[in-house]
């Protein structure tokens, strides 16, 4: 048997993290559910002493996710760490991971701590963590770029304080693969009680290497954890993608040698639910998950694969989940139907009065739409526009008029707290003038900084999903929006980012 490589998610947590792509709690539970599905071993749920909203979250995880390790980030002390305890324990396996940084740069100017300080700090929160959990993990933050000896004496102490553990991350994508990768083989060489705790990479995309570097980890370093993201999210260019690292070592497991446990055949579902979840659009050349990954447009391309698919494919779509669109749903399907199709998504409502909602919106959309695919399904109960009362602002109806040569004008009604409203403009296009239209009752006076729409199932039968990503006072968010109707999409995505904007409870920034 071959040794295993262990995938550690942190969607939820490093992803999370990227200006505009925080999530909701029932968004949170939704994407761990999918993990658990995908077998990933290990989920970062969160940074529970972050915000409550994040407690509440990794807690929520940590209760319905039964076959994945579920891990809380926590910094170094005894507040965080009991936070992360607390929020982990309905947990079956849960894993507390504590980190401080031990680069000069981040221990002189953003610590300001000596490096001894740094030292018997580390040991201390490893300490407090072991007291409360069998599994912990411990990251040296911006490691790559520590001074080697220091490190090594920093590992080498929570080792022996009971991490079972040792993360190294390339906090800012600094790392090329032969460096990172003999980095790692030489912290293993050095300490000498290396062998026990599992080594672990961390690796962060500013120079495009993060797969690379994290594979140079596993191959030069003996590296047996990646921490990665699905699509690569996270903050500035993103983590270590999970469908690439995955598909990888499953792909060169003559040259790797390792197994993983992931159930590829998940990868595109995950891939499209985050993608809709957070509003950050996967492009179509990305590996794996991309919309072109597997179309073979040249016509030598496409005659070699109808002679023998491996002429110019080493993976097979399905085995990532790629599948032909799937007709799931239409227009005569029930309740029943609906209900069980949740279901298969991992989506769970909390009352019977949610899911009657949600197929009466679905029964709107198949009015309209007659073909349903779970892309429509995944849109529709992501719609928070729509779907909560407790927001802010809702979606109710929208005109508008538009003409060659004309200005065109719109008139938009939604509700603020309930009440409803009525908003008028004129704009440069029908969906400038509907924005406006909203933001001459609301008042934002948000920047538009992002405005993006793509065909949910790849045809113009298909919903429009319109992303927009509003800034204020230094806050980033983003709404997403589906209709058939991409100015509806819009006014929908809009109320969306506004809701966030309301809403987004301050948050102790997670380092890295
Ligand atoms: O990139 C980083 O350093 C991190 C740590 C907090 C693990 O995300
Ligand atoms: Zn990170």
């Amino acid at each position: 048997m071959a040794e295993k490589l262990i995938i550690f998610d942190t969607t939820l947590r490093d992803g999370e993290q990227s200006p505009g792509a925080s999530m909701t709690k029932d968004e949170k539970l939704r994407i761990a559910r999918q993990l658990e599905r995908l077998k990933v071993d290990v989920i970062e749920a969160g940074f529970a002493a972050s915000s409550n909203g994040d407690f509440e979250a990794v807690q929520a995880i940590a209760n319905a996710i039964k076959d994945s390790t579920i891990c809380s980030l926590s910094r170094a002390n005894d507040r965080d760490i009991s936070r992360a305890a607390e929020a982990l324990k309905g947990a079956n396996r849960a894993r507390i991971h504590t980190f401080i940084a031990t680069s000069p740069l981040h221990m002189e100017k953003k610590l300001r701590m000596t490096p001894e300080q740094v030292l018997e700090q580390a040991k201390l929160a490893v300490r407090f963590a072991r007291n409360q959990a069998a599994d912990v993990e411990f990251s040296p933050e911006d490691g790559y770029r520590s001074e080697i000896d220091f490190l090594c004496r920093v590992l080498e102490a929570v080792i022996k304080e009971g991490a079972t553990t040792l993360n190294i991350p390339d906090t800012v994508g600094y790392a090329v693969p032969e460096l990172y990768g003999n980095f790692i083989k030489t912290l293993r060489e050095k300490i000498p009680n290396s062998d026990k705790a599992i080594w672990s990479v961390h690796c962060h995309n500013d120079l495009g290497m993060a797969v690379a570097n994290s594979l140079a980890g596993v191959k030069i370093g003996g590296a047996r954890q990646v921490e990665c993201t699905i699509n690569g999210l996270g903050e500035r260019a993103g983590n270590c993608s999970l469908e690439e690292i995955v598909m990888a070592v499953k792909t060169r497991r003559d040259y790797f040698g390792l197994d993983v446990g992931v159930d590829t055949s998940q990868i595109v579902p995950a891939s499209r639910m985050v993608s809709q979840t957070t509003g950050f659009v996967v492009q179509p050349n990305k590996a794996v998950v991309g919309a072109n990954a597997f179309a073979h447009a040249s016509g030598i391309h496409q005659d070699g694969v109808l002679k023998a698919r491996d002429t110019y494919e080493i993976m097979r779509a399905e085995d990532v989940g790629w599948s032909a669109n799937k007709i799931v749903l239409g227009k005569l399907s029930g309740r029943n139907a609906f209900k069980q199709r949740l279901n298969d998504l991992g989506i769970e409502m909390d009352s019977e009065t949610e899911i009657n909602a949600a197929f009466a919106r679905f029964k709107e959309l198949a009015d309209r739409k007659s073909e349903i695919f779970d892309e429509d399904i995944l849109a529709l109960v992501s719609d928070e526009s729509v779907t909560s009362e407790k927001e802010q602002y809702g979606f109710v109806s929208l005109a508008q008029h538009s003409e060659t040569g004309e200005r065109p004008h719109a008139s938009v009604v939604f509700s603020v707290e309930g009440r409803e409203v009525h908003g008028q403009s004129d704009g440069n296009g029908p969906v400038d003038a509907s924005l406006k239209a909203i933001e001459s009752h609301v008042k934002s006076g948000a920047e538009m900084i992002l405005y993006s729409v793509n065909a949910i199932s790849g045809s113009t039968e298909s919903q429009g999903e319109v992303t927009v990503r509003l800034q204020h006072s230094g806050r980033v968010v983003n709404g997403v929006g589906a209709d058939p109707d991409i100015v509806v999409a819009s006014a929908k995505a809009y109320l969306s980012a506004l809701n966030k904007l309301h809403s987004k409870a301050d948050r102790v920034a997670a380092q890295g």
